[in-house]
């Protein structure tokens, strides 16, 4: 090729390189910006400010060596250049330097050496169960995660925790490999089948902590989202109280209530077969506890906004809505499906 064009095709490869370069810096500034309520960049529990501190350092180190690195490649690929006075050169060869090899092994040791010190400590203090610990287990289901509190409450999806307490949840799994991660409070932790994990995950602030399940667990992974919602100690207590008592307006749907209890339905399924609401015969164990969905923001592995509207489109095609979900289509009427979810929303 000729040179001229040779140097006009690499340019042309510049500007390529330079605009991806560009394109990607804005498309991935975006996963990063301050506000986005997943970002574990800005950690708020003091288990993930711990670990963005060990991860800012980390990436402190990682960034020196990277830019010392890659600048002197490019420093000697452009100096040394075909074409260059002193290019295209055999350099002097060092191999079996002995004192250079030392140098560049000890150096990586060294600062490996000063990353272990900083994250085996960290490591251990995030293990260690803390005394006034509320106790959480967490089920995670295709495709919701299960709470249940040692007081007896059960509820799905939304965790409930006080501020300024150490949380530990006891995690497992009702069918496959699940990952139970609230960024802006802890990292994440696998949910396996036949195991028991354990993760601690602590709120300073009130307010509401998004998250996601984080392992790939089947066709609706991605909607398999869930919260965590941290209340002052108070308003904890209170949410506790009101949990454990049965829903204060249930029954207040009487035709709804009459066919969630006693309907059969397509294929001869029943709502109870699969759902609870304590204070009535509804006891099934597969499906989410119903006890007080009215008090939730959002249903179906936090897919929905738990709204009339909502429980109506899920309840005509659960699987139309949510693609994989366990519940089925029942083949509700449109009658049916007004009185089923005037009981539901009646479940405060
Ligand atoms: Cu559960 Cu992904």
């Amino acid at each position: 090729m000729d040179r001229r064009l040779r140097i006009r095709a690499r340019s042309k490869l510049n500007y390529i390189v330079r605009l991806v370069a560009l394109a990607s810096t804005l498309l991935l500034s975006a996963c990063i910006s301050a506000d986005s309520p997943m970002n574990y960049l800005h950690p708020e529990g003091p288990r993930a400010i711990q670990a963005d501190r060990l991860w800012d350092v980390t990436f402190a180190i990682a960034a020196v060596v990277f830019v010392l690195v890659e600048g002197g490649l490019i420093f000697i690929l452009f100096k040394y250049r075909e074409g260059r006075k002193g290019g295209n050169v055999d350099p002097k060869q060092l191999h079996g330097h002995t004192k250079l090899e030392l140098l560049w092994t000890a150096i990586p040791a060294v600062i490996l050496t000063g990353i272990a010190f900083m994250t085996v400590p960290v490591i251990f203090d995030q293990a260690r169960t803390p005394e006034d610990a509320l106790e959480v287990e967490v089920i995670g289901h295709q495709w919701w995660w299960e709470y249940k509190y040692d007081n007896g409450v059960v509820t799905a999806n939304e965790l409930h925790i006080p501020v300024d307490q150490p949380v530990r949840l006891t995690l497992k799994s009702g069918d496959v490999i699940h990952s139970y991660w609230i960024p802006k409070l802890a990292g994440k932790q696998d949910v396996v089948p036949g195991r028991v994990n354990h993760m601690v995950i602590e709120a300073t602030e009130p307010g509401t902590y998004l998250g996601q399940c984080a392992e790939y667990c089947g066709l609706s992974h991605a909607n398999m989202r869930a919260r965590a919602i941290a209340h002052e100690q108070a308003d904890f207590d209170a949410w506790v109280q009101e949990q454990l008592a049965d829903s204060a307006n249930e029954g207040s749907a009487a035709e709804g209530k009459e066919l969630f209890l006693t309907g059969k339905f397509a294929g001869d399924q029943a709502c109870v077969s699969c759902h609870a609401v304590k204070g009535t015969e509804a006891a099934g164990i597969i499906g989410p506890n119903l006890t007080h969905l009215a008090s939730r923001d959002r249903f179906a592995g936090e897919m929905f906004e738990l709204n009339e509207e909502n429980l109506k489109l899920w309840l005509k095609d659960p699987p139309e809505r949510k693609p994989g979900s366990l519940m089925p289509d029942l083949g509700l009427t449109d009658d049916q499906i007004d009185d089923l979810t005037a009981y539901l929303l009646s479940l405060e």
